[in-house]
This record gives C-alpha cells, sequence and structure tokens, in this order.
C-alpha cells in the first residue's frame, strides 16, 4: 500500500501544502524545525488516528487558526482511498472516500503504517507503557477485536478502580465487582493471546534481523511478561486461569484499592544474549534491537495483511553506520518508505525513488527528470 499524494491545511507549521510521492524511496531533508516530522505526523494520524507525539489531537491545529485538515490519497489493495480529517479543538470529522467515518476502529488498519523515530529508542530502557503502546498500535492494525477489546478493557478498570477507591459505600458494589472481573478476565485473556502471538513472531523475525546486523554475534530474545497465573500465553485457556487469579487476589484489590490483575500491568522483556538489553546493553546494541523489532513489526503486517505497509523513518539515519542507513533506504521494505533527515550527503545511498526539501512548512520536489 502506499500514499501518492498528501495535502496539509494548517496542519502545525504548515499553512497550505501538497506532495506526490514516489510508490518506493521518499527522502526528504531540510534543517531543524522546518516540518519534516510534523510531514510524518500526518501521514501517521491519518491512518492510525493517534498524534505520534506526546500531547493533544488539536495541538496539531497551526497556532491561532480554528482547525487543521490533512488530505492523503492512498493506494490499498488494489483500490484507490481518499481520506480527509479536519481536526478541530473539539474533536476530528473523518472522512474515506467522501462518506463519514465515527468509529475509530472501523478506520485503523485501513491504511497501515510503521513509524521509527529517535524516540523509539526508549522502547527498551523506559517503562512498560512505552511497549504497551508499541504492541497495541501493531496489533490494532491487524485486528478490529483488538481495538475493541482493549477499550472494553480499560472501560472496566475504569470503573473498577472507582468502586475500589470508593470511601465509603463500597460493600454494595462487591457483586457487581463479580460481574467486572469476570468481563475482565475475557477481555484480558484475549488481549494476551493476541499479545502473545504477536510477541512470539516478532522474536523470529527480530532474532533474524539481529543475527544479519550483528554478524552472528548478537541473539535476541523476548520474554512476555503477562499475568502471572498464564503458563503459556499463545494457550487458549487464558479466560479461566485470569478470572481464577482475579478471584485470589479479590481481598488484595480491595485492600490495596489498586486493580492488580488485568493485561494493563503487561510488559515485554528484551534480552541480547541471554541478558535484558535494558540493564546490559549498549547504546549501539539497544539502536539495533529498535531496528530489528521495527523491521520484524513491518514484516508480521506485510505478511499477515498481504501488503508492505508504508514505512515511516523519522530522522533515523544519522545513528546509523553507512552499512545499515543503505539497508534501511534502500532494502528494508519492498513497499513505501518515507525516510526524513537534515543531511542530504546521507542520502546519496538512494538507488531509486524521490528526493524533496522542506523549508518553513514549504516542500520542494528535488528530483531530477
Ligand atoms: N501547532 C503548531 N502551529 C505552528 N507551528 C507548530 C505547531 N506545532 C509545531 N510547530 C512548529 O513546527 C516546526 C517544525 O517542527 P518539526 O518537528 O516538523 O521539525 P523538523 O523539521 O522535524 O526538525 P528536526 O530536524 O529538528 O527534527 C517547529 O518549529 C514547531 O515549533
Ligand atoms: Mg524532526
Amino acid at each position: 500500500m502506499h500514499i501518492s499524494s498528501l495535502r496539509l491545511f494548517d496542519f502545525r507549521n504548515y499553512e497550505s501544502a501538497d506532495i506526490e510521492l514516489s510508490e518506493g524511496q521518499n527522502l526528504i531533508f531540510g534543517e531543524n524545525a522546518q516540518g519534516k516530522t510534523n510531514l510524518l505526523e500526518s501521514i501517521f494520524y491519518i491512518s492510525c488516528l493517534k498524534t505520534m507525539r506526546a500531547g493533544k489531537d488539536a495541538d496539531a491545529i497551526r497556532r491561532d487558526c480554528p482547525s487543521a485538515k490533512i488530505e492523503g490519497s492512498f493506494n490499498a489493495y488494489g483500490r484507490d482511498i481518499d481520506i480527509s480529517c479536519t481536526i478541530t479543538k473539539t474533536g476530528r470529522r473523518l472522512f474515506v472516500n467522501g462518506i463519514p467515518e465515527t468509529r475509530p476502529r472501523d478506520h485503523i488498519g485501513l491504511i497501515k503504517t510503521v513509524l521509527f523515530s529517535p524516540d523509539d529508542l526508549q522502547l527498551i530502557k523506559e517503562g512498560p507503557a512505552l511497549r504497551r503502546r508499541f504492541m497495541n498500535i501493531a496489533i490494532s492494525q491487524l485486528r478490529p477485536a483488538y481495538i475493541k477489546a482493549l477499550s472494553e478493557h480499560n472501560k472496566i478498570i475504569e470503573s473498577k478502580r472507582k468502586i475500589l477507591k470508593m470511601e465509603t459505600g463500597r460493600e454494595v458494589y462487591l457483586d457487581y465487582l463479580d460481574v467486572l472481573n469476570e468481563k475482565l478476565a475475557r477481555a484480558a485473556a484475549y488481549i494476551t493471546l493476541e499479545r502473545g502471538m504477536f510477541l512470539r513472531e516478532l522474536m523470529a523475525l527480530a532474532s533474524a534481523t539481529m543475527i544479519d546486523i550483528s554478524q552472528g554475534r548478537e541473539v535476541l530474545t523476548i520474554r512476555y511478561n503477562c499475568d502471572s497465573s498464564i503458563e503459556d500465553p499463545c494457550a487458549e485457556d487464558g479466560f479461566e486461569r485470569i478470572y481464577e487469579h482475579l478471584k485470589r487476589r479479590k481481598d488484595a484489590e480491595l485492600a490495596s484499592e489498586m486493580c492488580l490483575v488485568g493485561a494493563h500491568r503487561d510488559d515485554f522483556t528484551v534480552f541480547i544474549n541471554g541478558e535484558p538489553a535494558r540493564d546490559f546493553g549498549s547504546q549501539g546494541q539497544i539502536r539495533s534491537c529498535v531496528l530489528a523489532l521495527k523491521c520484524a513489526e513491518h514484516g508480521i503486517i506485510e505478511r499477515d495483511s498481504g501488503e508492505a505497509p508504508i514505512l515511516l523513518l523519522d530522522d533515523v539515519l544519522s545513528e546509523l553506520d553507512p552499512k545499515r542507513r543503505e539497508f534501511l533506504i534502500n532494502d528494508a521494505s519492498r513497499g513505501q518508505t518515507i525516510i526524513t533527515g537534515c543531511d542530504p550527503s546521507m542520502f546519496s545511498e538512494l538507488r531509486k525513488g524521490k528526493i524533496f526539501t522542506v523549508s518553513k512548512g514549504c516542500i520542494v520536489n528535488k528530483t531530477e527528470n
């Protein structure tokens, strides 16, 4: 799948911009703070309905403007798809081929993207929330049912938290807690199964890439840290195990006023040669690990959906040696790649595709011909 053209109106530092992209490689360079990340953010946003930055969606509206608009023309599974999204201070309006789309889960996955940005280097080092977000964004693009289960799971956790933290009258809700626990176990079991299968496949693909990158010196493994009652995350017995665990921990939850069991506590650990990369990995090893994880995510989505997702690489080339740079620019994907960077000389490795410059929110095609 690919994006053939993109139009931005009052989005971040773009007043009005238009870009026709190559189906293959696209290199976008410019000085700092010119709009390179903003451009990738707009593509990520209309496919995943999430901004890749911290903050609210409305932050993407150009300063002092009432709304922002992103329009993209895509091709996926042989079909032309026009997506238009207006972001206002109070929400968003999304249209697919002119028809309004109101439920995110009907939209996410229509256009699939994999983003790799310098922030992803924190994936190994930082807290579990980032690793859950990584799994959620990847799996959501493949399984609409996952988005539904996740939203249900989070709503149940919220309801449980409210009850557990009640200062008076909590006893009245004890039976209701049992009802919530059964629903929670069902959603958590499904999420665990999907995450378990995703991580198993991720490990297989990422470890093969890691062997390549390290010339066979480094073995990457992943351990899924899911609910302690689960023996095999890829087995179908998750519901019974999590439900029983919730029953056993009910008193502890009431005493601590916290939700102690559920998929909201999941995490995974990446190991290099058997040692946690977080604690023992060098900077180069951590960078290689994240590169391997991202390429694996791309591979899973391609294999599962039959088409390569759009690969968005934000400012990651300067971090890499020439061999890995060449690989990313030309060979990381059989599909479309959009890469940003500051130094045009880094793009000398490009064999085929288009080159653009961005300056103060203005995009210029520099490709000869
Ligand atoms: N809502 C907004 N309205 C106007 N300008 C904005 C808005 N949000 C961000 N900007 C500006 O957009 C500019 C470009 O940001 P962007 O992150 O895309 O730069 P970049 O080209 O990726 O730079 P770098 O090479 O440093 O990563 C920044 O100067 C930022 O202040
Ligand atoms: Mg940037």
